[in-house]
């Protein structure tokens, strides 16, 4: 099953409008056109508008960092998937482990999130990984089966609405890159997973993305794994010099 990869970067709490704007225009300008590769950021909400303008025409897809379950109503500070899709954005994150970490979200909110997300007609990049405590306790296959069954439970998708992003705690923000055999190992486990629960062909066409200190260093690695599909990228998405060679390494890895 030929799946088409995906680099996407997660800019979580930075970037002003206008900083978005000057990353696209040199990502646009300099981005090589062999274009068999999805690319998809998620700048914060208030740089969203300014972003899809800046990459009108260039087949760059923008994505939420996280909404609301709700399209409406009493919520305040709150964005819905509605509001996201009006205002041009194609995906939305959801499941981060910043979100779970810092903002308390459980599978079961992590269950309505995915299908309000979905229900809207947008893509859920769905984050799901170990921390270091269940790592080292050998609970890595635990943990990920539970966060996608009970982060899925009840969600109808097709195989277009859902890409999975394993992103094992201990290896974002830190330098400290998943070997790509580990990496591999926990993929593969995670479509075994989606077989069981979804069938073979939807868990063949899923795409699974890889993140967590993912850097031009270490891309090329990882990417020829055969069971990872892409990147979500945190810091090294910040900067066109470092996510251009990213892209450029998962587009050659699937020419
Ligand atoms: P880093 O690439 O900065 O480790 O962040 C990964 C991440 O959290 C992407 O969602």
């Amino acid at each position: 099953m030929k799946r088409t990869p995906i680099a996407a970067g997660n800019w979580k709490l930075n970037k002003n409008s206008n900083e978005a704007k000057s990353f696209f225009a040199e990502l646009i300008k300099s981005r090589p056109q062999s274009q068999n590769c999805e690319i998809i950021i998620a700048p914060v909400a208030i740089s969203i508008e300014s972003s899809v303008e800046a990459v009108q025409g260039s087949g760059i897809k923008i994505a939420g960092q996280n909404c609301y379950h709700k399209n409406s109503g009493a919520f305040t500070g709150e964005l819905s998937p509605s509001l996201l899709k009006a205002a041009g954005c194609t995906h939305c994150l959801t499941g981060h482990s910043e979100r779970r970490s810092y903002f308390k979200e459980t599978d079961k909110d992590l269950s309505l999130k995915n299908k309000a997300v979905i229900e809207e007609g947008l893509t859920a990049i769905f984050c799901i990984g170990e921390t270091l405590e269940e790592r080292e306790a050998k609970q890595v296959e635990q943990v990920l089966e539970r966060q996608l069954t009970y982060g899925l439970e009840g969600v109808d998708f097709t195989a277009t609405q859902l890409i999975i992003a394993y992103e094992p705690v201990w290896a974002i923000g830190t330098g400290r890159v998943a070997s790509p055999t580990d990496a591999q190992s926990a993929h593969a486990f995670i479509r075994t997973v989606l077989t069981r629960l979804y069938g073979e062909s939807t868990a063949q066409s899923l795409r699974i993305l890889y993140g967590g200190s993912v850097s031009p260093d270490n891309i090329a690695d990882l990417i020829s794994q055969p069971e990872i599909d892409g990147a979500l990228v945190g810091g090294a998405s910040l900067k066109p010099e470092l996510f251009l060679p990213i892209i450029s390494a998962i587009e050659a890895s699937h020419a």
